[in-house]
This record gives C-alpha cells, sequence and structure tokens, in this order.
C-alpha cells in the first residue's frame, strides 16, 4: 500500500466501511486500521471479527476528529447522512453531519499534516435527471439536500487539494449493494428482507426503470485503487451497465428458490422518480485501473447467502437507513 501503514475509516461500521475493512484485512500488506463512528447506523459489533482500534465519536466533533487523526497516513471518509428522502424533510441535519462533518475532518487533517483522502459521493444524486450514463463532466444540478451535501464536500476536498496540497479523491458510487446491508433501506436489501419475510415485493411503475447496481467488493477494491494511485479529483464507480428493476427481480428469483415464493406488486410511479440511470466508468478504468467483473447474478447469489446466514441476528440490524 505504498507508504500508507495506518488508515483512519469514517462510518467504518457501516455497509461499505465494513466491506471495506475485510477486503482490506484480507491483503497481505494489510493497514492498520482506526474506525471512528458514532453508531448511529452501523454498529461496533457488526466489525467485531476484525482487529481493528474503534472510536465511538461523530464527524460533527473536531476535538474527536482530530484526536482520531494520530498516526494516520490517509482517511477514508464514509460516514454521513445517507438518507435521501429524510434529507428533504431534514435538511439541516443532513448538512451538519455531510457538509460540516466533511469540512471537520479537512480542516483536522490540516491541522495534523494529514493529505490524503478519499471521499465518498454518489453520481445520480449529484447530478440529477440527466439523459444517462452519467460522467464526471456532467454539470450538477442535485435534486436532494442529500445531492447537494455530496456536492458541497466534494468541493471542499477539490479546494483542499489545491489550495493545502492534498491529494482529495472522491468517489461517487452508483447503487452499492452486497453482503452487510441489512441496515439499508436501498432496492437489494429492501427486497431481500420482503423475500425472508415472504410479503411482496412492491415496484412503482413498470419495472422497467434502470440503475446502476454495483457489487460492494467491486466498489471496494475501487476505493482501494484510487486510493493507491494518489491522485486528486472525481471518479464515478459502478458497472457501467443499467439493469431494470424487472431484471434484478428475475435474478432473484433465479436465486431464492422455491422456498420463498415472490409476489411482485406493481404500483403507480412515484413523483419525481428518475426512470433511467447508470453511470459511465472510463475515466475510472483508464486512470485508476478500476474493472468490475461481478455479475448481478453472483452478486446476488453473494448478498443472499449472507441474508441466510443471519439466522435471526436481523433484529440488532434493523433500521433502515
Ligand atoms: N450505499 C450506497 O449505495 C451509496 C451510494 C452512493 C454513495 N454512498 C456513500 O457511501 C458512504 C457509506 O455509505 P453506506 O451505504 O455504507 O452507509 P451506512 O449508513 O451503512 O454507513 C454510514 C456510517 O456512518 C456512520 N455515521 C453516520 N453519521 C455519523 C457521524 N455524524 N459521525 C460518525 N459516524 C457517522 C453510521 O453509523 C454508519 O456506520 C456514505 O458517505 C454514502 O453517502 C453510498
Amino acid at each position: 500500500m505504498n507508504a500508507i501503514r495506518k488508515i483512519l475509516i469514517t462510518g467504518g461500521c457501516g455497509f461499505i466501511g465494513s466491506n471495506l475493512i475485510a477486503g482490506l484485512m484480507s491483503r497481505s500488506d494489510a493497514p492498520d486500521i482506526r474506525v471512528l463512528d458514532n453508531e448511529s447506523l452501523g454498529k461496533k459489533a457488526h466489525i467485531a471479527e476484525f482487529d481493528v482500534d474503534f472510536i465511538r465519536g461523530d464527524v460533527r466533533d473536531l476535538n474527536v476528529v482530530t484526536g482520531a487523526l494520530r498516526g494516520v497516513d490517509a482517511v477514508i471518509h464514509l460516514a454521513a447522512d445517507t438518507r435521501v428522502v429524510e434529507s428533504i424533510a431534514n435538511p439541516v441535519h443532513n448538512f451538519e453531519v455531510n457538509v460540516v462533518g466533511t469540512f471537520n475532518l479537512l480542516s483536522a487533517m490540516r491541522e495534523t499534516n494529514v493529505t490524503r483522502i478519499i471521499n465518498a459521493s454518489t453520481g445520480g444524486a449529484i447530478i440529477g435527471d440527466a439523459i444517462p450514463p452519467v460522467n464526471e463532466g456532467m454539470v450538477p444540478a442535485p435534486l436532494s439536500p442529500y445531492g447537494a451535501s455530496k456536492l458541497a464536500a466534494e468541493g471542499y476536498c477539490s479546494t483542499f487539494s489545491h489550495a493545502y496540497g492534498f491529494q482529495a479523491t472522491s468517489v461517487r458510487f452508483s447503487n452499492v449493494y452486497g453482503p452487510r446491508s441489512y441496515h439499508k433501506g436501498s432496492v437489494v436489501s429492501a427486497f431481500l428482507k420482503n423475500i425472508l419475510r415472504t410479503e411482496s415485493l412492491v415496484v412503482y411503475g413498470d419495472g422497467e426503470q434502470t440503475r446502476d447496481y454495483v457489487f460492494v467488493e467491486d466498489l471496494c477494491t475501487g476505493i482501494t485503487k484510487a486510493l493507491e494511485s494518489g491522485k486528486s479529483g472525481v471518479f464515478q464507480l459502478g458497472t457501467g451497465l443499467p439493469t431494470s428493476i424487472n431484471a434484478l427481480i428475475d435474478n432473484m428469483l433465479q436465486i431464492t428458490g422455491s422456498n420463498y415464493p415472490v409476489h411482485v406488486n406493481y404500483e403507480p410511479y412515484r413523483d419525481g422518480e428518475i426512470k433511467q440511470t447508470w453511470c459511465d466508468i472510463t475515466k475510472a478504468r483508464r486512470e485508476l485501473g478500476y474493472n468490475p467483473q461481478t455479475t448481478v447474478l453472483a452478486g446476488l447469489q453473494k448478498t443472499w447467502e449472507w441474508f441466510l446466514s443471519l439466522n435471526g441476528e436481523q433484529t440488532s440490524r434493523e433500521n433502515n437507513a
């Protein structure tokens, strides 16, 4: 990991953070890892199997963040209020966690001479309603406070890179799915929970709307490649492929089997829902060597196996972020 011996992962107890830790720890050159997480959604118990330093604390607290940076070579910033709909209801909270929290982190990094950061961002929510595929050159037009907060965080990363010599990389994720996502409200997690409970799946519209579903292990490889590259700037990480909700459900039917009958209710489209979106990953392929390999079927298979393996442990993971 070219001179990166210790990494601070903010939000490391969450869905992507816990998968990232699993991936980093499996490397022969595994770095030391410190996690800063306020356990508002992810829990320390969800990363208990890993030998990491853990600090229970909030990215809005400058003193805590400064302490967490001690001895660290790089930061992977995942902590965020990730809920788009709730951000519309409560934009102040979203602003404080995502914008003030990120600014605090960057300021504390500047004070402590830690100048390498990977900042978790988002493609769709920043760009808004655009003709796909979404790419890094498009003019941002966020539709939600969540999207605006991520755009502001990218702006500060860019500024700290230019004004203070940071290596600051914002990686824009598409729709991430995979193991360790039980607490998420995203479509794959929601549908697999419905199937486990033998409840119907609700699809808004005809099911032909598309998204770019990227398997979390591929995404985490992309994050690691971004870290190793040392390149500043913005990179879109997804698969580059559209998948419709109907295709997603067909794949789920193939893996869940006859013990779990699946019934789908189609309801009218919700106002404001973007019909088609996926992303262009040419830049990440070219500059980072990012090369996602997992098919939706293979990724869903691994995700389903993990959901089945929970064996009643679900309640500690109920949150619906
Ligand atoms: N999952 C996706 O599909 C997706 C897509 C685009 C972008 N992202 C971004 O990736 C990052 C990780 O997302 P995730 O899906 O793992 O979400 P998650 O909710 O599972 O994880 C976020 C973690 O941050 C912690 N956290 C929240 N507020 C905090 C605070 N104020 N201080 C410290 N910790 C705090 C939570 O407890 C949680 O463990 C986020 O920045 C999110 O915006 C995710």
